[in-house]
């Protein structure tokens, strides 16, 4: 019998998942359906619910549900404990939800995909809000030499930064404390979206540097056109979309599907 996945979000219309699921699926042989799935704002859990009732035997979850799919579930990984927010639901035999968050594991495997090496890296990452937070845990396990999170809300880039000390060498503050030079840069705000680019030194970038958006379109963000005037290697973050991807599907099947042609097929689209 074909297994039922889906992904949930509002809006969710332009969701790539079922896309990737797919090419997924018809690569490893898997036989899974995949859909997107939009839930009422007001009752997340609900949808969740009547999906699992009608056979649905896993889920990813978008904005913005993720934190209310880490309210609801009966256990979590560690990793998911630390974003406080779910990105993959899990029933299992037993009709327990177990949420799990593989944000982090994607964007991590995408740098390790396109050779940016994170061990003893100078790492800068900019921003604090809840995609942030998602991403810290895995990071830091890839122990760089530091990681400095800068954010326009100072409190919130020191709270984060208290939050993780105990996982490596971890600073925040506001964009003041930004000071380079950084091997690889992160953002993670949504100041892209509106075409608006944090304050950063011109000598953030130290050579053979990377700089990264956590965001991704068929034209550069703004932060990715700043950093390759200023030198620095540049990448989007369709790769990180489909690495966690590939880690739920992996989580679900037990199996890991090759990503590189699926994210090309993507890029082709964009
Ligand atoms: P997400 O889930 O995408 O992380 P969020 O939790 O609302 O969304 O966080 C948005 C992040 O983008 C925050 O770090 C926010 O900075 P503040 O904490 O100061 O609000 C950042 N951000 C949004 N617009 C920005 C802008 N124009 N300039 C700088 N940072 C911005």
């Amino acid at each position: 019998m074909t297994d039922r996945y889906c992904v949930f979000g509002h809006p969710i219309g332009h969701s790539k998942s079922p896309a990737i699921h797919a090419a997924f699926a018809e690569q490893t042989g898997e036989a899974i359906e995949y859909t997107a799935i939009e839930a009422p704002r007001d009752d997340f859990a609900g949808a969740w619910r009547a999906f699992a009732a009608a056979g649905g035997r896993g889920a990813n979850v978008t904005v913005p549900f993720k934190e209310a799919a880490f309210r609801l579930c009966d256990a979590l990984s560690d990793r998911a404990k630390r974003a406080r927010a779910v990105n993959t639901l899990i029933r299992d035999e037993a009709g327990r939800t177990r949420g799990d968050n593989t944000d982090g594991a994607g964007l991590v495997a995408d740098l390790a995909r396109q050779a940016v090496p994170l061990a003893s890296a100078r790492v800068l990452v900019l921003g604090a809000g809840g995609a942030v937070r998602g991403v810290l845990a895995p990071l830091l396990a890839a122990e760089p030499a530091g990681l400095h999170v800068a954010n326009r809300t100072a409190d919130k880039a020191c709270t984060l930064a208290a939050d993780f000390a105990d996982l490596g060498q971890v600073s925040g503050g506001g964009f003041e404390t930004v000071t380079g030079p950084f091997d690889l840069v992160i953002n993670g705000t949504s100041a892209s979206l509106g075409g608006e680019l944090p304050p950063l030194p011109d000598d953030l970038f130290a050579p053979g540097a990377t700089a990264y958006d956590m965001m991704y379109g068929a034209e550069p963000t703004v932060f990715l056109r700043w950093a390759e005037a200023h030198g620095a290697r540049c990448l989007d973050g369709l790769g990180m979309l489909v690495g966690q991807a590939a880690e739920s599907f992996f989580l679900w099947r037990g199996v890991r599907p090759d990503v590189t042609p699926v994210l090309a097929a993507l890029r082709r689209a964009l």
